[in-house]
């Protein structure tokens, strides 16, 4: 049973925990102490519902990634235009491989008989059937382009993301092109549950580049939401609000075709009933899941304009399928308080993620957050799972952005390197930490610094 000992876990030092079943303290048939403690105090410390109810969420989850890991074992890729070339397996990297047969891994089949027969009720139940196994992840990784890579993903899944979405992928790009397929879309073994995001305009298009994927993920899940110039060119994301049909017609084709079920993302209208019409038609052409980030298209500066959770709460309670609320989430109050106000069944958190990848085990500005120490970590994971350089640098300047601008000679330096390297990068950490800028993320114990916030239970 050793394809399910998450080798990415193994770096962590973890007391076991008295409340951990021995099965999986103990290794050998179970998982490995580390793994199976940080996750399990996790959950019993920091989650929503009884222990036994999340003990069981997570032997259930951990069991159901089975299936997946078969899958994996054969595979081969390579990937090319990386930064490095660390030895890996089959099962460390899997990008799209253009020759591999489509993987009937999942027993929940979300295509015989096609969705749109069934009766509303039914494809609710069906959609609440596939989130329940997977756990009803309620914190999850927002998709980001160029930022939620696999490296990133895994970083906050060790620190409690419950499930994350992959960056937007390119729907006709990605169907047409191997090496963009390598080096835009890599998961692993661990990195479940996914959603792998397209943009789109084609349904036809759209639908080669998710069989190409589905194997390898929960749903698929389709941009709706994007309001940047470059989704306006390319008439994707929030500009299709404007050609509802379109919609339509993108997420039935996938709802009628794949195995795996649909998710959309999207953004609000400026007026309620228009949203909630929207909703209710992507929810009536298959779609089983719906994020919905609470900003108008016009509404870009996350930092400064409030999500509206009331029309996210609006949106829940006229649907029938799990709805994911989006916007202002910054750490785990938040969580709590817009899960209570929008009724919301999960939560997306982007920004301030980026700035601290530990947001969901509860680490703020007030804990025991270092990001230096997030960095190193961060780095370990790009050694070994390579992405491109310009995912690595974005991703340093969001997480030592504070440390930057107490120190703007450092974040100088960084910007003169045209071509980065991890020495340069792991020199730079230590200097900071020279400096008095970095701290140590665990100044106790691990379990220490979890039930430290234990007032922030949700
Ligand atoms: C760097 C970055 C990249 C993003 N890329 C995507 C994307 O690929 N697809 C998407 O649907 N949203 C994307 N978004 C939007 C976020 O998923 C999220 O909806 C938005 O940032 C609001 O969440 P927040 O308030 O937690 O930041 C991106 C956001 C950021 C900051």
């Amino acid at each position: 049973m050793s394809w399910l000992v998450p080798d990415i876990f193994q770096t962590l030092t973890v007391p076991s925990h008295p409340l951990l079943p021995p099965k999986l303290v103990a290794g050998g048939d179970g998982l490995p102490s580390a793994t199976a403690s940080r996750r399990h105090l996790h959950l019993l410390l920091m989650r929503f519902k009884p222990s036994a109810t999340n003990f069981h969420h997570f032997a259930k989850h951990d069991l159901n990634n089975h299936h997946h890991l078969t899958a994996f074992s054969t595979l081969t890729q390579t990937l090319t235009s990386h930064p490095t070339q660390s030895p890996t397996t089959a099962d460390d990297h899997l990008c799209s491989d253009t020759t591999s047969e489509p993987l009937p891994n999942h027993e929940f089949s979300f295509s015989e008989p096609p969705d749109l027969q069934l009766t509303r009720e039914a494809r609710i139940e069906r959609a609440w059937s596939h989130w329940k196994k997977l756990g009803e992840p309620k914190v999850i990784v927002a998709p980001m382009v160029d930022n939620s890579e696999l490296p990133f993903r895994i970083l906050c899944r060790r620190y409690g993301a419950e499930a994350a979405y992959t960056p937007m992928l390119h729907s006709r790009i990605f169907s047409e092109n191997e090496k963009y397929r390598s080096q835009e879309f890599t998961t692993c073994k661990e990195d479940r549950p996914l959603l792998i995001q397209f943009c789109a305009n084609d349904p036809e298009t759209l639908l080669q580049a998710a069989r190409r994927v589905e194997s390898h993920c929960d749903y698929v899940d389709i941009n709706l939401g994007c309001p940047q110039r470059i989704a306006r060119r390319g008439n994707y994301g929030a500009f299709l609000m404007d050609k509802l049909p379109l919609i339509k017609s993108l997420v039935e084709k996938l709802a009628l075709n794949l195995a795996v079920p649909v998710s959309c993302k999207i953004r609000i209208f400026p007026d309620l009933q228009d949203t909630l019409n929207y909703a209710k038609m992507l929810e009536e052409a298959g779609c089983s899941l719906l994020a919905v980030h609470g900003r108008t298209r016009d509404e870009k500066d996350g930092k400064n304009i409030r999500a509206n959770w009331d029309a996210i709460r609006a949106v829940k309670n006229a649907l029938g399928i799990p709805v994911l609320a989006n916007g202002n989430i910054r750490h785990m109050d938040d969580v709590r308080n817009c899960m209570e106000q929008t009724g919301a069944d999960g939560i997306l958190s982007a920004e301030s993620l980026l700035e601290n990848p530990a947001l969901f085990a509860g680490f703020d500005d007030h804990g025991k957050v270092d990001r230096g120490e997030l960095v190193v970590e961060y780095l370990k994971l790009c050694e070994k799972y390579p992405v491109p350089w310009r995912m690595i640098r974005s991703h340093v300047h969001k997480m030592l952005g504070e440390s930057f601008r107490i120190h703007p000679h450092v974040r100088e330096d960084l910007n003169k390197q045209s071509r980065l390297s991890f020495e340069f990068l792991y020199g730079m950490v230590d200097r900071l930490r020279d400096l008095g800028v970095t701290r140590l993320i665990y100044e106790g114990t691990c379990s220490e610094s979890v039930s430290g916030n234990k007032d922030r239970e949700l």
